[in-house]
């Protein structure tokens, strides 16, 4: 794929890094960002022909298929109506919107451009996430019942984040769009998230957005997610999720305590992990960054599916479904009320109902719980479907 950069800041580099690390077949062509100096640098660290400080101009360059978005949430728009104008594939970074109709006017766009789009939400590309994902979608984990994101850091690396105006809001939109999407993915995709109660404050940087938020989504066939996302966590880059169905549980680490533990004085490279806080003590590296952060394996999945013609994992829709979501989170954090995800546009099943919890034990009974005991007997906890009476019965 020959590639347009628009970007050339913290994620434009990590897609860099991703892109043209491995001996891709896949090259940058063109790169936009605001400043000459940076984009310059840019052109010149990844061996990029065209730079410039034009977006239509790198957008439109004829040696351009796909359109790489790594910009301020701000300018996702503007970028993506540019794609559209000259009919050049777009592939956005996340969240696609600052808000809902933003996203929808994106996702409408592309659809009626009848251009290839892509939503860069890399964690749902993780070597763990899918390999999790595959065994939920086996049935290893039975009915999915509870699933849990969690992202927190000490807060994003660029003014515009922290302005509530540009970026559409706080640690809500910028991590919870990550959680969200992992978790509607462990709940099934077609399921309806139907309504959201969210808590939100600022409770420790000055700005108007929130740097702290928990939050509840509930699914139309009963499963339930949760988010928690901070801007004010200490101690690194937390990524963990946790799924719960009623034959198993996963637990995901994907970043600290990998399984890769290291103590240094602080005398070797700075750098230790993406928002890792020292460089001394006892530290927690990540061995390959890209991959462990799924960047390798979604742009494989999205060039993949641009040239198979196919539409890939995460597309504009579902940034649409995120932001949707998320919009809700925001009128929850302010009436204190579970909130009504609005979705002008569903594509997924309609009227699911909320699976039985009741399983058979026997004609008139129906199971509890089954339990060897210390003691060597099995017990069975069971109710009478007639009488409702719970009892128990030992058997030897
Ligand atoms: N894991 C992820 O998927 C992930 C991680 C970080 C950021 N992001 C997303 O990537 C996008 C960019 O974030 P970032 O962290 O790279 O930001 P950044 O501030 O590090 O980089 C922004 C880039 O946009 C350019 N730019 C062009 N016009 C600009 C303008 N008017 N104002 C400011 N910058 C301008 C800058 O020059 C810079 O190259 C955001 O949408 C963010 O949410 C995604």
């Amino acid at each position: 794929m020959k590639i347009a950069m628009l970007g050339t800041g913290f994620i434009g580099r990590f897609y860099a890094d991703s892109l043209q690390g491995y001996r891709s077949k896949d090259k940058i062509v063109t790169i936009f960002s605001r400043k000459e100096e940076s984009t310059k640098k840019f052109a010149e660290d990844y061996k990029v022909a065209f730079h410039t400080t034009n977006m239509e101009e790198a957008i439109n360059h004829p040696e351009v298929e796909v359109v790489c978005l790594a910009l301020p949430n701000d300018l996702h728009e503007e970028a993506v109506m540019l794609c559209c104008k000259h009919k050049k594939a777009v592939i956005s970074t996340k969240p696609l919107g600052r808000n809902a109709e933003e996203a929808k006017r994106m996702l409408e766009a592309v659809e009626k451009a009848g251009i290839f789009n892509g939503y860069l939400e890399d964690l749902c590309y993780t070597p763990k996430f899918l390999k999790a994902l595959e065994s939920v979608k086996s049935g290893a984990l039975g009915r999915i019942l509870w699933a849990k994101s969690r992202e927190t850091h000490p807060g994003p690396h660029s003014d515009w984040f922290w302005d509530i105006e540009r970026a559409g809001g706080g640690c809500i939109l910028d991590l919870g769009c990550h959680c969200v999407e992992i978790t509607r993915n462990y709940i099934g995709k077609d399921i309806k998230p139907i309504e959201v109660m969210c808590w939100a404050d600022t409770q420790v940087k000055p700005i108007d957005a929130e740097d702290h938020a928990i939050g509840l989504i509930k699914y139309e066939n009963g499963s339930i997610a949760q988010f928690e996302t901070s801007w004010t966590f200490r101690g690194g880059l937390d990524l963990r999720d946790e799924v719960m169905g009623t034959e198993g549980t996963i637990w995901v680490n994907s970043f600290l305590r990998t399984g890769f533990e290291m103590f240094t004085t602080g005398k070797g490279a700075d750098y230790v992990a993406e928002k890792a806080e020292s460089n001394s003590g006892w530290l927690f590296p990540v061995g390959d960054e890209l991959n462990e952060l799924g960047y390798n394996h979604m742009f494989m999945d999205m060039f993949n599916s641009m040239e198979k013609g196919t539409q890939p994992r995460e597309t504009f829709y579902d940034g649409y479904v995120v932001n949707s979501v998320l919009d809700a989170a925001y009128r929850s954090a302010k009436t204190k009320q579970w909130e009504p995800v609005k979705l002008d546009i569903w594509r997924g099943r309609e009227g699911v109902s909320k699976d039985s919890h009741l399983q058979d034990y026997d004609a008139d009974h129906y199971l509890v719980k089954e339990e060897l005991t210390h003691y060597g007997a099995k017990k069975v906890i069971i109710k009478n479907k007639k009488t409702g009476k719970i009892s128990e019965k030992v058997l030897n």
